[in-house]
C-alpha cells in the first residue's frame, strides 16, 4: 500500500487585488448572473471566459420545467464561445453566483461536477490550461488551470 496526496494550489485574492482583466472578468461574471433564468432554483449564477483573441464571452444558468433540461452558466457560455469561436481557447472563466436575496455568495462559487468535466474539455481541446476565477465576496479563488479544480479526470486521451 501506498499514498498518493493530491496537493492543489490556490489562490485566494480580494477583488482589489486582482490585476485589470481579471477584475473586469469577474465583473462580468457578477454582472451576467442578471440574465438567469432560475425561477426553480432562485439561484443566479453568472459566467464570463477571456478567449485567446481577447473577447470575453457572458452567460447564466438557464432553467426548465424539465429540470434536466436547464444548464448551468458554465455550460451555457462555454458551448457558446465553442460555437462563436470555435478556433479561440478560454484563457480564463470567472464564475459568480447570488441567491435568492440577491446576495452573492460569501465564499467562492463550486462549479458543479459535469460543468467541471465540459471545462476540462476546453481545456484539453485546445491543448492549453484555462485558469478559473471563482467569486466570493469575502475571497476570489484562482485555480490556474481545471486540472486543478478535477485531479483524477477522465478525458479522451483515457481511451487511447
Ligand atoms: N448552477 C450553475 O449555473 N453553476 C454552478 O456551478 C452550480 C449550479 C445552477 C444550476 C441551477 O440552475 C442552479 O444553479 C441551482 O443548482
Amino acid at each position: 500500500m501506498r499514498d498518493i496526496a493530491i496537493n492543489i494550489p490556490i489562490k485566494v485574492y480580494d477583488i482589489n487585488e486582482l490585476n485589470t482583466d481579471d477584475k473586469e472578468l469577474v465583473n462580468k461574471a457578477i454582472e451576467a448572473t442578471k440574465t438567469s433564468y432560475a425561477p426553480y432554483s432562485h439561484f443566479s449564477v453568472g459566467a464570463a471566459a477571456r478567449l485567446e483573441n481577447g473577447t470575453i464571452i457572458t452567460g447564466s444558468n438557464q432553467e426548465n420545467a424539465a429540470y434536466p433540461s436547464g444548464t448551468c452558466a458554465e455550460r451555457t457560455t462555454l458551448f457558446y464561445a465553442g460555437a462563436a469561436f470555435p478556433d479561440q481557447s478560454v484563457k480564463t472563466i470567472a464564475i459568480a453566483a447570488k441567491n435568492e436575496k440577491g446576495d452573492f455568495l460569501t465564499q467562492p462559487i463550486p462549479p458543479c461536477g459535469a460543468c467541471r468535466q465540459v471545462m476540462l474539455e476546453t481545456e484539453t481541446r485546445y491543448g492549453k490550461p484555462m485558469r478559473v476565477l471563482l467569486y466570493g465576496s469575502e475571497g476570489i479563488y484562482e485555480l490556474r488551470s481545471v486540472g486543478d479544480l478535477l485531479p483524477l479526470s477522465f478525458s479522451a486521451k483515457d481511451m487511447e
